[in-house]
């Protein structure tokens, strides 16, 4: 019977210039998708501030109705939803770029194929290297749980986009809200483990990640010893 032998290390550091420019297009745009919201309901939240639209009108000497003030802050939020939209459309064509950037890349880049690799190293693993072969598999997983989030929001956010234009889509309106407002505070869980993440790895055992995932070259190397 083959001996089976853990698959290399390095081949999970191999970060492509498709790769990179789809992290960091991703990590701008879904930084821009989470302002939005922000804005929408934090910082300008439109439909609260119709009171102090009419104190504001009313002390210039006018007057202004609740009726007009929701069709004044309906259309400051207009203005963000539309930043939204558009932030998604970009998203959503960033999605697509990677869906074909895995059906392009060489079969050992593909993220399934890293995802299965790291799972065999893990189960292979000798005992020394049991923990370092866990933490890189649970790495791995939250990707995993991360292009699931993501897949989620670009398809509930397309439904969105033609609920309105399609009444079988438009009677399910409520619940893809849902699922999008939903799944948006598990996509900011994973930037918060994610970010904690990496800046935790490149300062304390692997040392130049981040920096490989701007510039793509690996200091480990023998070109670069
Ligand atoms: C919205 C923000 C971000 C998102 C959604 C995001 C998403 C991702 C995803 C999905 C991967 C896995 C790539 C793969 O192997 O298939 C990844 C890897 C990586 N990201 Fe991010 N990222 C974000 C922000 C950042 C930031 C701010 C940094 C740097 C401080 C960073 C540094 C890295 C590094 C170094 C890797 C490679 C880690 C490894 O090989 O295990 N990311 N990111
Ligand atoms: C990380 C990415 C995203 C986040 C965090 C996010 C978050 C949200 C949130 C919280 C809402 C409000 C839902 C509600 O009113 O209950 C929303 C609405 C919406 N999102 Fe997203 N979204 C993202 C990506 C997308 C994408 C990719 C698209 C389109 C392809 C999209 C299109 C929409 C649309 C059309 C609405 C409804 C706007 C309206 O009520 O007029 N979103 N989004």
């Amino acid at each position: 019977m083959p001996t089976q032998t853990a698959p290399p290390v390095t081949a999970t550091h191999d970060y492509s210039v498709a790769m990179r420019l789809w992290h960091w297009a991703n990590a701008a745009l879904v930084s821009g998708q989470l302002l939005t919201i922000l804005f929408q309901k934090v910082i300008v939240n439109a439909k609260q501030a119709v009171p102090e639209f009419q104190a504001a009108i009313t002390k210039g000497g006018g007057t202004l109705s609740a009726q007009q003030g929701r069709a004044v802050a309906h259309v400051i939020s207009e203005r963000i939803w539309t930043w939204h939209v558009w932030l998604g459309v970009a998203l959503a064509a960033f999605w697509l770029f990677w869906t074909v950037m895995q059906a392009l890349d060489p079969a050992g880049r593909r993220f399934g194929a890293r995802l299965r690799a790291a799972t065999q190293r893990y189960k292979l693993a000798a005992p020394a290297e049991h923990a370092a072969a866990r933490h890189v598999l649970l790495a791995k997983l939250t990707y995993a749980a991360f292009y699931l989030f993501i897949t989620i929001m670009v398809v509930t956010g397309l439904a969105l986009i033609f609920a309105d234009d399609l009444p079988w889509l438009g009677s399910l309106e409520h619940t893809v809200k849902e699922v999008h407002n939903v799944t948006m505070y598990l996509i900011i869980g994973y930037i918060v483990l994610h970010v904690g993440g990496v800046v935790w790895a490149d300062i304390y055992d692997d040392r130049g990640l981040i920096s490989r995932m701007v510039s793509g070259d690996d200091p480990r190397t023998p070109d670069h010893v």
